[in-house]
């Protein structure tokens, strides 16, 4: 919609334009020029015509169109090349760019043009060679008429272009070299390219469309093509049967696409192979024996398939890898039989959530290019050895859910790595002791630590102090364990802590009034001073009805303070109030008490507020009403009293986030207040519109709720998965809090 407007509101403004401007230049201009081949009159029309030149960035002042900038011509003052990318051009494409008929070069990228293609745009422009009509926003169907034979290279990629592809789209493109239609709203089959009539074919990218059906046959044919990219479409079938005959491949890229069917074997034939990029389809069998001969693999992706039995052992072979993923599969085998030790250019790996066995491979720590390892949601045993060390550069480690031993032990081997950033060790180290004492306290150990998570350990013991030494702490994720004592005030002094779960353990004291002075989560500025927030590899959320998040980087985590199903007593400190940033705050289940302190609606940014099964008493503060992103709320099982406080924000909720409060009346509760004295006869009549009116309000709170889950998807990037998932997985998070990113 908003495109067609543009187009309207732009077409009589060129009109008016070309009659008037072409004139008045002509008339001023015409006797100035003669030392040199003077702009073919037709073309420097035809030139004010196609666009509106006064919005943009352009000076096309001189007399002699062959002068203008953007502008070349022949000996013969015809223009021959019009590169304008990035200068502001709005509006349609005039059909009279269609005069420029000695045009080779047309460039309009990176510039505001809207509105159609004409069905015959390539019908005049029989010379044309190069043509990138790239980030604009052009709609409609792609020209019925084909590109002419000259043409080399079509760039329609980053627009709003609809519609199937011609199949003639393709045809007669004798020099072809470079095809990007990526990035726009096409559907339909792939055209098919028959690389008899474009044997010049490079480059293919169809990506980000939605094609569907399958991918054609031909491109075995292509004996000069070097990259297939057509990712984020809706493809499904095999991978074409002939792929393995192009061997000048060195990229395929289809990842999130429905993919099926094996890899197969072949495709060890396309020696050139430095990219196959898988992820995201149901890709099925095994990874092919010989995968090894391709030596200048650079990039394998496959997560998120059904690969499944043993890593062949040529897999070693491929020296060149830089990255290896293939987690969310269904591998098997024991990893530590595998030499990893030819695998020096290894930045990534990852092979979380297969079915991996024994223990942690050793040889892995030869990889001394290794940034980042994740091993997690494996079978493997045993304890960390105190090799991985050797990995100078590992800046992210997660090893959750396995059956690793010694949490102790492996602590302090990884208190020593100067560059670890991200640490994840959850649901390991089962019934042991939280790694405390001396050794850990002295020591300068950790000093790059961002993210820690020890979560669902069942670790005894308490917080432990080292933690206090951390200045780099971000994320701290202890939920799930059996600690006891008491939350430790030192929290509060850590600077870029700005996410604390501690959820089911066994804490007891109060709310330390310390941790309101987390710089973190008060001030925006001290919380973006925090340091790089890039994460070397997403890390993944993904929840029993297949919802995947991923977080790629540290300021996408929700600030949170979790502290349910403890044993807390006391107050909620007052200034809690302070801590601006903070999006989550769970205190369920403990035994707060006190009033519920008015200062919480000083939390402009908060999303849940869980308040629930504690011993609170008091009135529920009116302006709790004016905290706006509430989405998840509860205060149920307390012993609050009074009415709950009128306004969209709270009468939104369902009744059962109050219930269990003998003494709270109105709604959303079933039972009405008891009427107040005729003085008070205002607030009844508050009352009474709200009921008439009950129809907007689940309204309201519906939109603040939805404009909730937009924004936080558009954050962390869900990664659309072709079929419903079946694995529940919890990297960071814990399955109790999933409702923190629900
Ligand atoms: C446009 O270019 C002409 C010469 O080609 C120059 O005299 C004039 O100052 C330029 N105008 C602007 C606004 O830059
Ligand atoms: C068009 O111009 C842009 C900006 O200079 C350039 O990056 C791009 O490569 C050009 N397109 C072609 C097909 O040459
Ligand atoms: C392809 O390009 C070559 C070299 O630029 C040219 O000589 C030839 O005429 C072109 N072929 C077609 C069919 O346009
Ligand atoms: C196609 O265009 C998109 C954006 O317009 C760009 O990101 C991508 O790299 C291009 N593909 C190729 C193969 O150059
Ligand atoms: C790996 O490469 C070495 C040396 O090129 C070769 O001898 C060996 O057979 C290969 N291993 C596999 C499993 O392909
Ligand atoms: C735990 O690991 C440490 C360090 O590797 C080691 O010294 C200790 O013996 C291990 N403890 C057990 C019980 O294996
Ligand atoms: C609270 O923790 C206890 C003990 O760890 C557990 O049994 C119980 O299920 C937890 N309650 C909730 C609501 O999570
Ligand atoms: C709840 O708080 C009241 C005082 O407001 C106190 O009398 C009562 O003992 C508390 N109950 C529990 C279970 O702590």
């Amino acid at each position: 919609m908003p495109v067609s407007t543009r187009t309207m509101a732009v077409q009589p403004n060129h009109l008016t334009k070309s009659y008037v401007l072409p004139l008045f230049v002509w008339f001023i201009t015409s006797g100035i020029s003669a030392t040199h081949a003077a702009c073919s009159k037709m073309d420097q029309q035809s030139l004010f015509s196609s666009f509106d030149i006064a919005s943009s960035s352009l000076n096309w002042s001189s007399s002699d169109c062959c002068r203008w900038e953007g502008i070349t011509c022949d000996m013969a003052g015809r223009v021959t090349h019009l590169l304008l990318p990035s200068k502001r051009l709005k509006g349609v494409i005039s059909p009279s760019l269609g005069n420029l008929t000695h045009l080779t070069h047309l460039n309009l990228s990176h510039n505001i043009l809207s509105g159609h293609l004409e069905a015959g745009f390539f019908l005049s422009l029989g010379r044309l060679q190069i043509l990138d009509l790239s980030n604009n926003l052009l709609s409609g169907e792609l020209p019925l008429s084909p590109p002419p034979s000259y043409i080399r290279t079509v760039d329609l990629s980053s627009n709003q272009f609809n519609g199937t592809t011609p199949s003639s789209f393709l045809q007669r493109a004798w020099n072809l070299s470079n095809l990007n239609v990526s990035n726009n709203l096409l559907e339909g089959q792939i055209p098919s390219f028959n690389c008899s009539y474009s044997p010049f074919l490079r480059s293919l990218d169809f990506s980000h469309n939605d094609f569907s059906g399958i991918i054609p046959l031909g491109l075995g044919n292509c004996s000069k093509l070097e990259l297939f990219r057509a990712g984020f479409n809706n493809l499904s079938g095999t991978l074409p049967s002939d792929i393995h005959k192009a061997r000048a491949l060195e990229e395929i890229s289809l990842p999130s696409n429905k993919l099926s069917g094996a890899i197969g074997e072949k495709i060890a034939n396309l020696t050139n192979l430095a990219i196959l990029d898988l992820y995201s389809n149901q890709l099925s069998g095994t990874l092919p024996l010989h995968i090894g001969k391709l030596s200048r693999l650079k990039l394998i992706i496959l997560h998120f398939n059904n690969l499944e039995s043993f890593l062949p052992s040529s897999l070693m072979n491929c020296s060149s890898l830089t990255e290896l993923n293939l987690g969310f599969n269904q591998l098997e085998g024991d990893l530590s039989v595998l030499n990893f030790s030819k695998l020096t250019q290894l930045i990534k790996l990852d092979l979380v959530n297969n079915h991996f066995t024994g223990p942690l491979p050793i040889s892995v720590y030869s990889c001394k290019s290794l940034i980042a390892l994740r091993l997690g949601a494996n079978h493997l045993e045993g304890q960390l050895q105190h090799e991985v060390l050797s990995l100078k550069s590992l800046a992210f480690l997660s090893l959750s859910c396995n059956r690793l031993t010694n949490v102790t032990g492996a602590m302090k081997i990884l208190k020593d790595s100067k560059s670890l950033r991200v640490l994840l060790l959850a649901n390991n180290f089962q019934g042991e002791e939280m790694p405390d004492g001396d050794l850990m306290v002295d020591s300068s150990g950790f000093q790059n630590l961002c993210i820690i998570s020890l979560s669902r350990c069942q670790l005894t013991g308490k917080v432990p102090v080292w933690l206090s030494k951390l200045k780099k702490m971000k994320w701290l994720h202890m939920s799930l364990n059996r600690l006891t004592g008491p939350i430790p005030g030192w929290l509060g002094t850590l600077p870029s802590l700005s996410f604390i779960n501690l959820d089911n353990n066994f804490i007891s004291g109060e709310f330390p009034k310390e941790l309101c002075r987390l710089q973190a989560l008060r001030s925006e500025k001290a919380a973006t001073q925090t340091g790089d927030d890039y994460l070397e590899l997403p890390i993944y959320h993904i929840s029993h009805n297949g919802i995947v998040l991923q977080y790629k980087n540290f300021s996408n985590m929700p600030p949170t303070i979790s502290l349910s199903n403890n044993s807390l007593s006391g107050n909620i400190p007052r200034n809690i109030g302070q801590l601006q940033r903070l999006q989550k705050l769970d205190v369920s289940f403990n035994k707060f008490s006190g009033n519920i302190p008015h200062q919480i609606s000083n939390l402009r940014s908060l999303e849940l507020l869980d308040l629930s099964r504690n011993n609170l008493s008091g009135e529920i503060p009116a302006s709790l009403t004016s905290l706006n992103f509430l989405s998840t709320f509860s205060v149920a099982y307390n012993n609050l009293q009074g009415q709950i406080p009128l306004g969209t924000q709270l009468q939104g909720f369902n009744a059962t986030a109050f219930e269990g409060n003998p003494g709270l009346c109105g709604s959303p509760l079933p039972n009405k207040c008891p009427k107040k004295s005729p003085g008070d006869s205002d607030t009844t009549k508050d009352q009474e519109d709200v009921h008439d009116s009950g129809n907007g309000i689940p309204w309201l709170q519906i939109s603040v709720t939805l404009g909730f889950i937009v924004g936080f998807w558009g954050v962390c990037g869900p990664l659309a998965l072709s079929r419903s998932w079946r694995y529940a997985y919890f990297e960071f998070f814990s399955n109790v809090v999933d409702r923190f990113v629900r």
